[in-house]
């Protein structure tokens, strides 16, 4: 096992009727923004009963922060934190609200120029860089990337979509409450559970350290998916498959799995390309390159896609290439029943399309992916064209 250092600081307070713990859990005197999207949670009243639960503290709101957070959206937003004092922010969305929310409070602390806090990549950012951040809590509406407990935030800002993390960006707190997500267009819940599948498998499909315990932890995670992906998505207030999906999501990316081992990030690196440039939403896009990059990087894999085989998927006869063979092929039918597309044909790319990509790629310093760095930008291309 790899050394490692771990820390994790956010409270999760989960299960029914566990919003009204926000009365506790921000200070009296705070004055709040809330922060959201595009209306669902106005829409489904969680926004007036948020309201309802702060009481008499001094709040204010700001909404329409979009899918694939800008960071145009979140400085506008920066301002008003400064301007009207906000001293508690209360993320309430998905992904790109509380990812948005963590890139407002950094902004909003930004000492220096906000674009340079998107130039760190997955180096932290620490104290130099900004003052006192505003610290925020988080109540989650889509199981999926796990930003309720993690520090970590995507921003994008002109071709591209940029990974910011810092010490100073974790939640105080992340309300979970499945039956919040029960509104999700079933879209929505498909892309949760690969999202949260391929978070584990960045994690866990790499080369073995003799890590047992985050391995049988991944496992566990990929198959709780396999068991209830389903179907959430067939019964969607189905409370117990629900609530197995938001903390498989939560535990797939808050640390824990990836303590000690060796990671690859390269399907969310090209799939972050896609998402900037064909709108694909963010877990389609890993649909689309898992099962690719697996073919294209089996030697590299080889002995953990054998006991990805055996142990998630159930694989135990054939040859080592069959297994293989057999465990990805299960991988691509797992996304397709989920009714997820995994080639980017059938999302209207054109072959020729795909240099913009790779260009892109190289552009944002893209060209040394992988748990072993040699995945270059001619590697991305195979992965793309076997994704057709
Ligand atoms: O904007 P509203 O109107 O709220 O609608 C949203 C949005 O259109 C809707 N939605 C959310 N909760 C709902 C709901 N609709 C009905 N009922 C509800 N309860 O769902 C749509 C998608 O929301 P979004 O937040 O964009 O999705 P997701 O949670 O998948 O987040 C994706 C973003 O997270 C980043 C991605 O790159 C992308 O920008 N990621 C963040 C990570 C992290 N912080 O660790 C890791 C991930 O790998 C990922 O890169
Ligand atoms: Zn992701």
């Amino acid at each position: 096992m790899n050394n490692f250092d771990f820390y994790n600081p956010v409270r999760i307070v989960f299960g029914r009727g566990r919003l009204e713990a926000i009365d506790q859990l921000i200070p009296a005197e705070a004055a709040v923004l809330i922060t959201y999207g595009g209306g669902s949670a106005v829409r489904s009243g969680l926004i007036e009963k948020v309201k309802k639960l702060l009481g008499n503290r001094r709040v204010q709101e700001f909404g329409g922060i979009e899918p694939n957070p800008r960071y145009e959206t979140l400085i506008k937003a920066a301002g008003v934190v400064r301007a009207q004092k906000i001293d508690f922010m209360l993320a309430v969305g998905g992904g790109s609200v509380i990812d948005g929310t963590k890139f407002i409070a950094l902004a909003a602390a930004c000492k220096g120029e906000a674009t340079d806090l998107l130039k760190f990549g997955f180096r932290r950012i620490n104290h130099p860089v900004v003052g006192d951040v505003v610290p925020f809590g988080t109540v989650l509406t889509l199981p999926a990337t796990g930003s309720e407990m993690n520090d970590g935030a995507v921003v994008s800002y002109g071709n591209g979509k940029f990974p910011v993390m810092s010490d100073l960006t974790f939640p105080q707190f992340s309300i979970l409450d499945p039956a919040i997500t029960f509104t999700l267009p079933p879209i929505q819940v498909a892309n949760g559970v690969i999202d949260a599948f391929v978070h584990t498998t960045e994690q866990y499909l790499t080369y073995p350290v003799d890590a047992k315990l985050q391995d049988r932890m991944a496992e566990g995670i990929l198959q709780t998916l396999i068991e209830t992906g389903g179907l959430t998505i067939r019964e969607p207030e189905n409370y117990g498959a629900r609530a197995n999906l938001v903390w498989c999501a939560t535990m797939a990316l808050n640390g824990l799995i990836g303590t000690g081992v060796p990671q690859d990030w390269a399907t969310h690196m090209i799939g972050h390309e896609l998402t900037a440039r064909f709108g694909i939403d963010h877990a389609q896009t890993l649909a689309i390159v898992l099962p690719s990059l697996l073919e294209v990087r089996r030697e590299q894999k080889r002995a953990k896609l054998l006991q990805y085989a055996e142990r998630v998927w159930q694989i135990f006869n054939g040859t080592e290439e069959e297994k293989i063979d057999g465990a990805i092929q299960k991988t691509r039918a797992f996304f397709e029943s989920l009714g997820v597309k995994t080639r980017l044909s059938q999302h209207g790319v054109r072959k020729d399309e795909l240099n913009e990509i790779v260009d892109q790629l190289t552009e944002h310093g893209m060209t040394a992916l992988s748990e072993t760095r040699d995945l270059t930008p001619a590697i991305s291309r195979t992965i793309l064209e076997k994704a057709f």
